[in-house]
């Protein structure tokens, strides 16, 4: 009787679940009070940028990594000064062991990032080089790196900032030397080395709607009616409370989406004039939860990484005069009212 029953019960889950083999449906881990646990089943992947320094230094750190996070980016070692100091010479050990440390704790790995205006090697920037030469320099640097990487990325930040607050193109090595069309250029190129990868756009100051989230607009609709398979706009979210937050990040994910392309948040924090106080925590967490909230209420947003997860490693003291206290967790790795928003957050939505 008792057997009976069980067999009738596994005929019926066995029915619901199809022909997928039972190893298809692992029973869900236990919500062990993280970020990663309460975005399971959101539909949203939670990341941070990984700082390699701190992860091969501190066991704490790098555990909170594994814990709390399924996807991960490096904060600088996939850039092109670190990975090719010197011309076709590749140096991919930091970023390996990023990748392979992802791979123990089944998370996804953003790569960041393939062209930008910053943390060039100096050879590269030196203005030694005729338009041809850059652009086989840099035809060369993406099949190299996407290469590398192959199968292994789950979304490449391919053109980072290349537009200015304003909309206009921004002035770069690689604008000046080979003109607008250069961005086709390098998502046909990362995307023949490495098919599968989704391929993001991704800037700051583009979480609203203003005229630089217009010109991406103008741009993604532009090259993907051209064919080119640009399938991601990221959106930084570096926000600070003493300048308020954009009002409208939900319906400008929203027009993305009806593109057609994945959105994301990929390096967010929230910043603040040193010291804290309870207004500008409390400020944080809500500019945490709006841009966390924009993405669950948009369909394609398929990930919300933060820029650091610890005051401890947080970029933001080091770059911004009397500013800090930019993300999650302090310096401790005790959590603000901004990581309990995040949690909660997230358990609200399942899809
Ligand atoms: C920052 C890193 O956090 C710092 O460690 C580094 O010194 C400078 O770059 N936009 C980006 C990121 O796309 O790569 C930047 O990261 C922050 C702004």
């Amino acid at each position: 009787m008792r057997f009976g029953r069980i067999a009738a019960f596994l005929a019926v889950s066995l029915a619901v679940a199809g022909s997928a083999p039972a190893s298809a449906h692992p029973s869900p881990a236990p919500d062990d009070g993280s970020l990663r646990a309460a975005a399971r089943g959101s539909g949203v992947h939670i990341g941070t940028a990984v700082d390699m320094a701190a992860l091969d230094a501190d066991a704490a750190y790098k555990a909170a990594v594994a814990r709390e996070f399924d996807t991960v980016t490096p904060e600088n070692v996939m850039k092109w000064e670190v990975v090719e100091p010197q011309p076709g010479v590749y140096d991919w050990t930091a970023a390996d062991r990023l990748v392979d440390f992802a791979r123990r704790n089944g998370q996804l790995v953003r790569g960041h990032t393939l062209v930008w205006h910053s943390q060039n090697p100096a050879w590269l920037t030196e203005d030694a080089y005729t338009p041809a030469q850059l652009r086989a320099l840099l035809k060369k640097h993406i099949f190299d790196e996407v290469g590398h990487f192959k199968g292994r990325i789950w979304a490449w930040d391919v053109a980072n900032e290349i537009f200015n607050d304003d909309g206009t193109p921004r002035d770069t090595i690689w604008s000046r030397a080979l003109g607008p069309d250069y961005v086709a250029d390098v998502f046909r190129w990362a995307h023949q080395a490495d098919p599968k990868a989704l391929l993001f756009l991704n800037d700051y100051n583009n979480e609203g709607v203003n005229a630089k989230s217009d010109a991406y607009y103008a741009l993604t609709k532009r090259l993907r009616a051209a064919g080119v398979p640009v399938q991601g706009y990221g959106m930084q979210g570096h926000l600070g409370v003493q300048y308020g937050f954009p009002g409208d990040v939900v319906e400008n994910v929203r027009r993305f989406d009806k593109l057609g392309v994945k959105t994301a948040f990929t390096e967010i924090d929230v910043r603040m004039i040193l010291p804290p106080d309870a207004a500008k925590v409390q400020a944080q967490a809500e500019g945490f939860g709006l841009l966390l909230r924009a993405c669950l209420l948009a369909k394609n947003c398929v990930s919300y990484t933060v820029w650091g997860f610890t005051d401890k490693y947080s970029w933001v003291p080091g770059f911004f005069d009397g500013e800090g206290s930019a993300t999650p967790l302090d310096e401790n790795l005790q959590p603000k009212p901004a990581y309990d928003t995040l949690r909660e957050t997230f358990l609200l939505v399942r899809r």
